[in-house]
Formats: structure tokens, C-alpha cells, sequence
């Protein structure tokens, strides 16, 4: 695997891959790789010639007071797992060789409809951040397709709408979300859970596979549905910043004759904030 710092290295290899009509996999991460992340690069080799990885604390979507600097970083590791994953390429650039200025850029993308809600209405900014640096990185990479996790629900429906609105010739790949034992997602964020907090956090999962189990057997009333659960999220000890149920292509608040709908929520718990979701496609109904 070639490690590249700088957009001048990442450019000219991948070029040259394309130059020979190699199609091009792309995996956007911040490191501290887990289970998760690597099932993305394997999503990626399936799907393409060559498969390029990026690993990017970036600054810009992380909000004051939260944790950029505190943020896991295991880069040795981490190019061992991509490495013996399959990956061909990783870019791993500093904060100055992607905002030269002052360390953060001018020209700034947003898709704001989708970004002020659930998680964007907790976390200003940062979805700003994602398709900011997303929009940079594919115009480095120049990807045949892209793959992202739906752990980041919100954050692949944004991806869409960005790359759908300035027609970035990429294809968007989502891919299934991986889970330890208990169900709880995979997350770097988990490492900032105490013992006690990791006994408790499944709860999370659980409170959204049984709302979408209750939509799956035909319960309508969605608002009693998500107090439901939010009564119950706050009973284990979780404090939940959201519970919803929305409309799975555009995040729409779903209603009764909506087909395809996804639970999200979010919750803290100690120092972390957890998130995760569960889809639910009702096809045999009228
Ligand atoms: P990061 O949190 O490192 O995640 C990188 C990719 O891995 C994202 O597409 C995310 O959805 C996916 N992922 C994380 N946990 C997963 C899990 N348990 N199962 C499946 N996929 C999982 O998301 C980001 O970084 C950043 O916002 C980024 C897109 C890189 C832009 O900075």
C-alpha cells in the first residue's frame, strides 16, 4: 500500500491508475479503525480495480467544546489493517495540505435543508464540515464510487444530495452497519465508554429495533411510538438528544403512506455521543 501526504503524490498515482482504465473505489475516514470502517473497504475491492483510502481528523466538522483533539488517533495501526485489507492507497494529509489558509477554508458546501435537523440541530456546523471536505476529497481522488456507512445515516443522505445538486461524477455506495455482539454499533466514539456505560449502551439498538419492530407489525402512531422509546432510553440511563422517525430517502418526517422510513436517534451517555439507526421497508402493505 502507498501512503501519501500530500495532494501532488495522491494525484499523480491515482492518475496513473486511471490512465490505464482502472476504476477507482473511494473510503473517506478519520482513522482509528475498527470492524466498521474495514467492511467498507472490502465493500470497495468488490466494486473496484483499485481502492483508495483517506484518514482526516478534520477540523472543520467538529464543534467547540467537542472532541477534535481528543479524537483517537492510531495511524500505525490503522495502515496495517487497510494494508492487509487490500487497500492500494492511503491519503493521510495534514490539516495545511487541505486548508492551507489559516487551517480552514473559505469556500465552504452545504446542503442546508438536511443539515439543521436531527443530528444537525445538536451539532451546528458539522454537516457543513462533512460535505465540505467530502466535495474536496472527491475532487482529489476523482472516484468511480464511494462508499459510506449508513451508521451515518444522515450523513449518506447528505453525501447524496450534495453529490446529486454539483453532479459529482461519482457513484455513492452505502453499506450495512457493523455491529459488536450485543448490537451495539461499532464507533470509535465507544472507546470513550466507561465499563458500565458499555453495559448500558446497547439499550440504544435495541430501543430501535423495537420501534421499527412496532412499525413492522403495523403500529401507526409514530409519535407514540418515539415517546415510547425516549421514556425508555431515559430510564436505562441514557439521555437521548433525539428519537425520530423519518422518511428514508430525504429525512422528510414521515407519515402514513410513506413506504420506506428509518428510526435515528442519538444519545449521550458518559463522555460519548452514540448514534445509530434501523431501516424499515413496509412492501407488502396497502
Ligand atoms: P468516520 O467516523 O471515521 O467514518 C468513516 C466511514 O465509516 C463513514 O462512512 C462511516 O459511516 C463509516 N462507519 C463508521 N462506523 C461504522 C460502522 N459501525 N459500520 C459501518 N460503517 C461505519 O464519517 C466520517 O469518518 C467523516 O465524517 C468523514 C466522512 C470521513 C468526513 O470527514
Amino acid at each position: 500500500m502507498e501512503v501519501f501526504a500530500t495532494i501532488e503524490e495522491l494525484k499523480s498515482a491515482v492518475r496513473a491508475w486511471r490512465r490505464e482504465g482502472q476504476v477507482i473505489g473511494f473510503v473517506p475516514t478519520m482513522g482509528n479503525l475498527h470492524d466498521g470502517h474495514l467492511s467498507l473497504i472490502n465493500v470497495a475491492r468488490s466494486r473496484a480495480d483499485r481502492v483508495v483510502a483517506s484518514i482526516f481528523v478534520n477540523p472543520l466538522q467538529f464543534g467547540e467544546g467537542e472532541d477534535f483533539s481528543s479524537y483517537p488517533r492510531t495511524e500505525d495501526r490503522d495502515k496495517t489493517l487497510l494494508e492487509e485489507n487490500g487497500c492500494d492507497a492511503l491519503f493521510m494529509p495534514a490539516v495545511r495540505e487541505l486548508y492551507p489558509e489559516r487551517g480552514m477554508p473559505v469556500t465552504i458546501v452545504e446542503v442546508p435543508e438536511l443539515s439543521n435537523i436531527l443530528c444537525g440541530a445538536h451539532r451546528p456546523g458539522h454537516f457543513r464540515g462533512v460535505a465540505t471536505v467530502v466535495a474536496k476529497l472527491f475532487n482529489l481522488v476523482e472516484p468511480d464510487l464511494a462508499v459510506f456507512g449508513e451508521k451515518d445515516y444522515q450523513q449518506l443522505v447528505v453525501i447524496r444530495r450534495m453529490v446529486e445538486d454539483l453532479c459529482f461524477p461519482v457513484e455513492i455506495v452505502g453499506a450495512p452497519t457493523g455491529r459488536e455482539d450485543d448490537g451495539l454499533a461499532m464507533s470509535s466514539r465507544n472507546q470513550y465508554l466507561t465499563e458500565s456505560e458499555r453495559r448500558t449502551a446497547p439499550a440504544l439498538h435495541r430501543e430501535l429495533a423495537r420501534a421499527a419492530g412496532a412499525i413492522a407489525d403495523g403500529e401507526q402512531d409514530f409519535g407514540k411510538i418515539c415517546d415510547r422509546s425516549l421514556a425508555a432510553l431515559w430510564e436505562e440511563g441514557l439521555k437521548p438528544d433525539y428519537f425520530e422517525i423519518r422518511r428514508a430517502s430525504d429525512l422528510a418526517v414521515a407519515g402514513e403512506e410513506d413506504r420506506h422510513l428509518v428510526v435515528l436517534a442519538a444519545v449521550r451517555l458518559g463522555r460519548a455521543r452514540l448514534i445509530d439507526n434501523e431501516r424499515i421497508d413496509l412492501i407488502n402493505r396497502n
